[in-house]
C-alpha cells in the first residue's frame, strides 16, 4: 500500500499524542516513524514527572496501546518506534529525513536549561540545575550514574537552597524535604540508588526563593497543597509575614484561585487548633517539626560562594522591588547572604536549536523553534512546507500534559489538513537495516524487565541506570549515539 511518511522526532507525550492523533484519523494512508535519542520512549513523562505523581504517567497507557495497535505494516496507518537515534547524531542527519519523508514534525521537547548567569553558577559542586537534578533521580541515562551526584556528601546537606518556584521546584523541595518517608518514596519508581543517597541528606531547611511576589508565584495550587500537607511527617511550611499579610491583599479583584491559594496559606500556618475550616484540619500535624520549608520572595542571585574545596557555601542575593507592570528591580544596595549546602536552580528548561538548523534556515526564537500555529518558520519568516513542531519545542518549557495534548493534536489535524491537498507519493523512507536501534518489541522486553525487577523490590519498576545495562540485557549490541 502507498503511504505518505511521517517522522517525528522525539517520543515524549508531544510526540506520541501527534503520533496517536495521526494514526486514528489520517484518512490519507501513513507510515509514522517516532525517532528518540534514548532506547526508550516517554521523554518527561519518565523522566520528569515526579516518582510520587504515577497517576500522572497513565498517558503511557494510551500510547503503548496505540503502538500496539499500529505496529504492523498492513494496516492502512502504521507505526514504527526507532529508538537510541539522535536526530543530527551520526547515523541519521535532520537532512536526511527531510529528503526521505514527506512530514517531519519537532517535538524533541527542552534539552538544556536556563540559567542566572552568576559568579559560581557552573563550577561549584552541589549547585545543580533542576533538569539535572530531576534526571538523576528519575534513573535518567545521561545522569543516573554521574560521580558529582553519587559522589556528593549527601551527609552534610542540611540548607538547601531553591531558586524558582514554579511546580518543578515543589517536586524538588518535596523529594528534597519528605524522601525519609518511607510511605511516600519505597513504593515508587525513583531511582532506588539516588534514594538511597537523598536519604543520608539531614534536610533541615529548605528556601524556595522568588523574584517576584507571593501574587506572581508560578506554583499551582494543588501542588502547594501537596506541600502543606507534609505537616503530619513533621514538616513544616512556613512564608515570612513581610511577604505574606492576608489583611493586605485585595482579595475583591483576585481570581478564584488566588483567593484558594491565600486562605490555604493562612490556615495551615495557623496552630492546628486556631484553623477555621475543616478542609485544613484532616491530619493532625506532627509536632515538633523537624524540618521545613519556607517562600521566600523578592530577592535576585548575585554570587555563589564556595568553600577551599569548591563545595557550595552560600549565596548572596539582594532584595527587589516589583513595580506595577511587574517589572523587577535589584536593589544591588541591599545584600543578604544564605548559607547553604545545596543549590538547585529551577528556572526552567531551556530549548536548544538542532545543529542542521542554521544551514537548513529553520527558525529560531529564544528557547522555540519558529512557528506559525505550529508549521516551521525559516529565519526570515516564511512556512517552510513538510516542517512543523510541537510540544515544548514549539512553545517553551511551559505546560503540563493535557495542555501538551491539545497542541499536539492541533499540530496533527494541520499535517493531515495539509496532505489531504499533496496527492505525490514519491518519497522512499531511509533505511533502517544499516542504523543500530531499538524498536518497540524490545522497548516492551525493557518494559517487562523493570517491571519484573520493581516487583523485588515492591517499586512498580526498577529502571535500568545505563545504556551498557540495556544493551547487555537485549543482548544485542547497539551504539550509544
Ligand atoms: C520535572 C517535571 C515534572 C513535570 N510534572 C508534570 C506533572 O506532574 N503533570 C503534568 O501534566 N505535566 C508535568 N510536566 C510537564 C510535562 O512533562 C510536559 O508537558 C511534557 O513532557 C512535554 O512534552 P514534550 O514531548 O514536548 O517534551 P519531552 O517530554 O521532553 O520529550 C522530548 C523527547 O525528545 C527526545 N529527543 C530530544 N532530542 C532528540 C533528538 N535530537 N532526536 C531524537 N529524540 C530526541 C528526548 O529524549 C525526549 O524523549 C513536568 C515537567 C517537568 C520538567
Ligand atoms: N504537577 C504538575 O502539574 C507539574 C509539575 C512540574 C512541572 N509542571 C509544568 O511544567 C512547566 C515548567 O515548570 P517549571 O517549574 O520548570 O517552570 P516555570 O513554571 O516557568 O517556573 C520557573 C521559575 O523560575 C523563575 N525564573 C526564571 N528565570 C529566572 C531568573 N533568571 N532569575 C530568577 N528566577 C527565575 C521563574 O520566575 P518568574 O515567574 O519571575 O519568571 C519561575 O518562578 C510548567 O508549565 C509547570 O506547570 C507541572
Amino acid at each position: 500500500m502507498l503511504k505518505k511518511t511521517i517522522s517525528i522526532i522525539g517520543s515524549g507525550p508531544s510526540g506520541f499524542y501527534t503520533a496517536y492523533r495521526l494514526l486514528k484519523k489520517s484518512p490519507t494512508p501513513i507510515h509514522v516513524r517516532l525517532w528518540e535519542r534514548l532506547p526508550v520512549p516517554y521523554g518527561l513523562s519518565r523522566y520528569g514527572v515526579a516518582p510520587d505523581h504515577p497517576e500522572v504517567k497513565n498517558c503511557e497507557e494510551t500510547f503503548e496501546a496505540c503502538a500496539q495497535e499500529y505496529s504492523n505494516d498492513n494496516t492502512q496507518n502504521s507505526f514504527e518506534f526507532i529508538g537510541n537515534v539522535t536526530i543530527g547524531g551520526p547515523h541519521v542527519k535532520l537532512q536526511q529525513l527531510i529528503n526521505n519523508e514527506d512530514v517531519v514534525i519537532f517535538s524533541y521537547g527542552c534539552q538544556s536549561d536556563r540559567q542566572l548567569n552568576i559568579p559560581g553558577e557552573m563550577d561549584t559542586k552541589g549547585v545543580f540545575t533542576s533538569r539535572e537534578f530531576v534526571n538523576w533521580y528519575n534513573g535518567h541515562f545521561d545522569y543516573a550514574l554521574q560521580d558529582k551526584f553519587n559522589k556528593f556528601p549527601w551527609h552534610q546537606v542540611k540548607k538547601v537552597g531553591i531558586i524558582g518556584n514554579g511546580n518543578v521546584a515543589l517536586d524538588v523541595t518535596r523529594v528534597l524535604i519528605s524522601n525519609h518517608v518511607n510511605e511516600l518514596w519505597s513504593r515508587t519508581d525513583i531511582s532506588t540508588m539516588a534514594l538511597k543517597h537523598l536519604r543520608e541528606s539531614q534536610v533541615e531547611d529548605i528556601k524556595l526563593i522568588g523574584r517576584r511576589d507571593f501574587i506572581h508565584s508560578k506554583f499551582t495550587n494543588k501542588e502547594l497543597r501537596e506541600l502543606w500537607e507534609l505537616e503530619k511527617y513533621g514538616i513544616k511550611g512556613m512564608i515570612d509575614e513581610q511577604y505574606f499579610d492576608r489583611d493586605k491583599f485585595e482579595l475583591s479583584s483576585m481570581q478564584r484561585a488566588m483567593k484558594r491559594r491565600i486562605e490555604m496559606c493562612d490556615e495551615y500556618m495557623k496552630p492546628f487548633e486556631e484553623r477555621s475550616k475543616k478542609n485544613y484540619k484532616k491530619v493532625i500535624p506532627l509536632d515538633p517539626a523537624t524540618r521545613h520549608w519556607s517562600l521566600d520572595y523578592l530577592k535576585t542571585p548575585l554570587r555563589i560562594n564556595k568553600d577551599s574545596e569548591g563545595y557550595i557555601k552560600s549565596l548572596t542575593l539582594c532584595h527587589n522591588v516589583v513595580t506595577p507592570e511587574n517589572e523587577v528591580l535589584p536593589q544591588l544596595d541591599q545584600q543578604i547572604t544564605y548559607e547553604l549546602d545545596l543549590l538547585i536552580t529551577s528556572l526552567g528548561y531551556k530549548g536548544v536549536p538542532l545543529s542542521e538548523f542554521e544551514s537548513l534556515n529553520i527558525g529560531f526564537q529564544r528557547d522555540h523553534i519558529s512557528n506559525m500555529r505550529g508549521r516551521v518558520l525559516s529565519r526570515d519568516g516564511k512556512i517552510m512546507p513538510q516542517l512543523y513542531a510541537t510540544g515544548w519545542i514549539r512553545k517553551g518549557s511551559q505546560g503540563v500534559i493535557a495542555s501538551t495534548m491539545q497542541d499536539s493534536f492541533e499540530v496533527a489535524d494541520l499535517v493531515m489538513e495539509d496532505l489531504s491537498s499533496n496527492n505525490n507519493y514519491g518519497k522512499k523512507s531511509i533505511d533502517l537495516s544499516i542504523i543500530p536501534h531499538t524498536t518497540w518489541p524490545q522497548w516492551e522486553t525493557i518494559d517487562r524487565e523493570e517491571h519484573r525487577r520493581g516487583v523485588k523490590l515492591s517499586k512498580p519498576r526498577d529502571k535500568f541506570l545505563s545504556l551498557e545495562d540495556v544493551n547487555h540485557y537485549l543482548s544485542q549490541p547497539f551504539v550509544n549515539q
